[in-house]
């Protein structure tokens, strides 16, 4: 966010309350019981942790809710044995909840399915049983590179059940991204897919697939799930020696299969994000703290009740869909809506044609896609009925005050409460928000910290402050427990700023006299592309790949849809020069190395760039430049006039 919209946020006096009859019903109601519970979740955390664990089935009781003699190396609910696959699925089985619908899918071409909790129990059981016929074993890393469909919370909740380690990697990144997460945790089997439906194209999952594992030595099987239904077949190639179709190896296996009574400490699941270097951080979660933590969240910020369709329109393949399509709700019993394709297949009034298919009742997005939704334009949501609409949610960036005040007019019928849920990959779940039966609502504020979350302001020296640096000051049940591989990076990135005493998200905050957070944004070199973290250092590396290029700088720029861009600025070597051609080679090199939503906005080629006398690259002037500020003394630079050169080529290009 620049100084300007920040300021236009400060300037922000509209708040919302909720309804009476929303705070008469919800599961917390009123800001009295909001206060009274969250000091007691301060004071007293692990009696706070303790009771909402009991709401759980344990094989075994823990020995200690907290343990934390080993900073930051913090062990939650250890000596107890669990297994989150049971509490999501096994534990509804008894009652009234089997029969219910866990699930409910819609492809992009209309087609449907529905597992109720029996069925997905029984689906999970086969596909569980058929990773153990193949030799998988408790503690192997299981890469996961599907499109939107039931296997892929199949495949997740599988994995969970016997102990494997899932990393799921999101079906936007290329081989070589896939390659390299495969690698770091040696992962043995990918499950995959023949294609994935996007916009009415075919995403050819498998052949990615098959680029990214042809060096990697690590992985035995890849297990294929065939999506296509037949009218439009995805073509792929099969390996007879490595290939495994999904539908074959499930086919006999006995609907059955006992969930392995796990450490509360053993490995849950790795997610890949981006930090500050060239290199993506393994991110790990483990099983105890985050179960309780991604159920207690989910019941408490969406006011789950037995009754809610919810729909969260993130992809598993982020921590969003990982903690708000699959193990928050379903441990709540909740009916989940997923939808395989695009919002603007095959127009852009889609989604809205979804919730009222379905009667959705709860719907978590993300900005950038509301300020799509409102640039295509109020007749996609006012031709359909949108009034089960009881709660709305919003995650992933920031959002500014007009999207938010779209939202809750032209979606929400200025009647459905807001949540504004701040979080992060390292997070595991939502740790700044409206309680929609709480919190006055403040257009473009996160508002409040959920129960046990010792946030502040604080600036480099631990003061608080109005505005500075977002900090955390007490360890959570769901916070991550370190980055796979590399615990000195772990320490560093998250710990060294206040000597190990408060977690470091890497946002910048301010609060205002309510005590009402308003997030700013990253403070260090990772930019959030259409809520999509990318670091800027992993586009440089790809960048000084090229013959051409000698050095790169790459910036965030503010971006009218996607919240924020990217922009590279780009030095050439001696004898070369900027072209289309180029261009394309760059765009190229980035697409084939992450992922086509990394691309930046603009490229912009210089002879080079405006460092300071000792050699270091003024990114801050960088982003003057790119927002047109003015861009007072540059007399420090070593060459000055390298600033108005850069400044017309970047409004030329
Ligand atoms: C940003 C996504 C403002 C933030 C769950 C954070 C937000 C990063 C919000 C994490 C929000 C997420 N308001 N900013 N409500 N939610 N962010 O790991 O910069 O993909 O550090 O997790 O997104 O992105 P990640």
């Amino acid at each position: 966010m620049s100084a300007e919209q920040l300021e236009t946020v400060l300037a922000e006096t509209r708040s919302f309350p909720p309804s009476d009859d929303f705070v008469n019903a919800a599961h917390i109601g009123g800001m009295d019981a909001y206060k009274k519970k969250y000091q007691e979740s301060i004071e007293n955390p692990e009696k706070f942790w303790g009771d909402v664990a009991e709401e759980l089935h344990w094989f075994k009781k823990w020995d200690t809710v907290l343990d934390d003699s080993n900073k930051p190396f913090y062990k939650w609910f250890d000596g107890g044995k669990t297994n989150i696959c049971y509490n999501c699925v096994d534990r509804h089985l008894d009652g009234a909840n089997a029969n219910k619908a866990a699930i409910i899918w819609e492809g992009e071409h209309g087609e449907e399915r529905v597992l109720t909790f029996r069925d997905l129990y029984r689906e999970i059981c086969k596909f569980s049983n058929a990773l153990k016929s193949i030799g998988v074993k408790k503690g192997d890393r299981i890469a996961i590179y599907l499109p939107m469909v039931p296997e892929l919370a199949i495949a997740v909740l599988s994995c969970a059940r016997i102990g494997a380690v899932h990393s799921v990697i999101f079906a936007g990144f290329s081989s070589e991204s896939i390659k390299d997460r495969v690698l770091d945790s040696e992962c043995n089997i990918v499950i995959t897919s023949d294609g994935g439906s996007r916009r009415g194209k075919i995403l050819p999952l498998k052949k990615i697939v098959d680029e990214a594992v042809a060096d990697c030595d690590c992985v035995k099987n890849v297990v294929v799930v065939k999506c296509s239904s037949g009218a439009e077949p995805y073509p792929c190639d099969f390996n007879e020696k490595r290939d495994l179709w999904y539908h074959d190896i499930v086919k006999d296996q006995p609907v059955h299969c006992p969930a392995e009574e796990l450490d509360a400490e053993d490995m849950l699941f790795l997610l890949y994000t981006s930090g500050t270097t060239g290199k993506p951080k393994g991110i790990i979660h483990t099983t105890g703290g985050y179960m309780v933590y991604t159920y207690l969240t989910s019941k408490y910020v969406f006011d789950l009740k037995p009754e809610d369709v919810y729909w969260c329109t993130a992809d598993v393949g982020w921590i969003t869909g990982h903690s708000y399509i699959v193990y928050g709700p379903l441990q709540n019993a909740a009916t989940v809506l997923m939808y395989e394709g695009a919002p603007n297949f095959p127009d852009e009034g889609r989604f809205w044609e979804i919730v009222e298919k379905y009667a959705v009742s709860i719907f978590y997005t993300a900005p950038t896609a509301i300020r799509a939704f409102m640039k295509w334009g109020d007749e996609f949501p006012e031709k359909r009925d949108l009034s089960s609409l009881r709660l709305l949610g919003s995650v992933g960036e920031p959002i500014n005050p007009e999207a938010w005040m779209w939202y809750r007019d032209k979606i929400g019928g200025n009647r459905c409460p807001i949540v504004d849920t701040w979080w992060q990959t390292e997070t595991g779940g939502i740790l700044i928000t409206p309680l929609p039966g709480v919190t006055p609502t403040k257009p473009g504020s996160a508002t409040l910290p959920f129960f046990g979350i010792d946030a502040a302001v604080i600036d480099e020296d631990g003061k608080e402050q109005q505005a500075g640096l977002l900090s955390v000051r007490k360890p959570w049940p769901g916070i991550l427990r370190g980055i796979y591989g590399d615990p000195e990076r772990f320490k560093e990135t998250y710990w060294c700023k206040w000597k190990g005493e408060y977690y470091f998200p890497g946002d910048g905050a301010r609060k205002d006299d309510d005590g009402y957070f308003w997030i700013v944004g990253r403070v260090d070199d990772v930019v959030n592309v259409s809520g999509h973290r990318i670091g800027t250092a992993e586009l440089e590396s790809i960048y000084v790949e090229h013959p051409a290029v000698a050095e790169s700088a790459v910036i965030g720029i503010p971006h009218e849809i996607k919240g924020q861009g990217l922009a590279s600025f780009v030095i050439l070597r001696k004898g070369f020069e900027g072209s289309d051609e180029l261009l394309k080679e760059l765009n190229n090199l980035v697409a084939q190395k992450i992922g086509k939503f990394a691309l930046p906005e603009k490229i912009v080629f210089s002879s080079d760039l405006p460092k300071t006398r000792s050699g270091k690259i003024m990114r801050r002037l960088l982003r003057d430049i790119a927002t047109g500020k003015d861009l007072g003394n540059v007399t420090t630079l070593a060459d000055p006039s390298i600033v108005e050169s850069l400044k017309s080529k970047y409004q030329d290009n």
